[in-house]
């Protein structure tokens, strides 16, 4: 069974998602980590952003993996480097590559077949998964967004002003949502959970509850 969770950065999709995965005992996949990963590694191999083919053969040449929560690049760690502000900001000339985005999908096929997965993103219930048998947009108000964001980097020392977090929300939003290719929106058939005011653990059961509702029946 494939569950996605699509929804604009800052709606708490990554904490969510894992959190779900556990209580069902299904795999999680971090997508945005994959996008994190190449943009890396094209930093590492100082790429030309300019030069959009030698970007999309990098996706495809990687060898990307998971450990549990860790996330590897040719067998290298980089779950912490690939959360760097910098990675960060570089990683839109990867998703905005469409060679490259095709290359990924494909490896999330590959990863979630045979798999119970809920899978997190921007585009897994209308590009990478649409026969998904439970699809959610998750989301939340821009304030309570950048609000969240700004206390999690507060928290991890980092302390930002809520309207510089939320300025660049804004331009992150603007470009997920206009992409040619894996635009951020709520597939046709998505339930779109508003999590405004909600704790995490009052959402995570909300969407234990959701899913739930769309299990196959067991057989009797
Ligand atoms: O969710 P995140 O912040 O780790 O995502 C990193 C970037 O990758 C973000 O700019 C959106 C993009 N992304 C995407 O285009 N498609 C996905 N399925 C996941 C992430």
């Amino acid at each position: 069974m494939i569950v996605t969770i699509d929804g604009p950065a800052g709606a708490g999709k990554s904490s969510v998602a894992q959190r779900l995965a556990a209580r069902l005992g299904f795999r999680f996949l971090d997508t945005g980590a994959m996008y994190r990963a190449v943009a890396w590694a094209a930093a590492r191999e100082a790429i030309s952003w300019e030069d959009e083919e030698a970007v999309a053969a990098l996706a495809a040449r990687l060898r990307l993996s998971f450990d549990g929560q860790r996330v590897l690049v040719d067998g290298q760690d980089v779950t912490e480097s690939i959360r760097s502000p910098d990675v960060t900001a570089l990683t839109r000339h990867v998703a905005d590559n469409v060679q490259a985005r095709a290359h990924l999908v494909a490896l999330q096929r590959r990863l979630a077949q045979g798999q119970d997965i809920v899978t997190e993103g921007r585009d897994q219930g209308t590009v990478a998964f649409p026969e998904a048998a439970c699809k959610i947009y998750l989301t939340a108000s821009p304030a309570e967004r950048a609000r969240r964001r700004q206390a999690e980097l507060a928290a991890g020392g980092q302390l930002v002003s809520v309207a510089e977090v939320r300025a660049q929300q804004d331009q992150r939003d603007q470009r997920d949502q206009r992409r040619a290719v894996g635009a951020l929106a709520p597939a046709p058939d998505a339930l779109i959970v508003p999590t405004d005011g909600l704790t995490l653990d009052q959402v995570v059961d909300r969407l234990v509850s959701l899913v739930r509702t769309h299990l196959p029946p067991t057989p009797p």
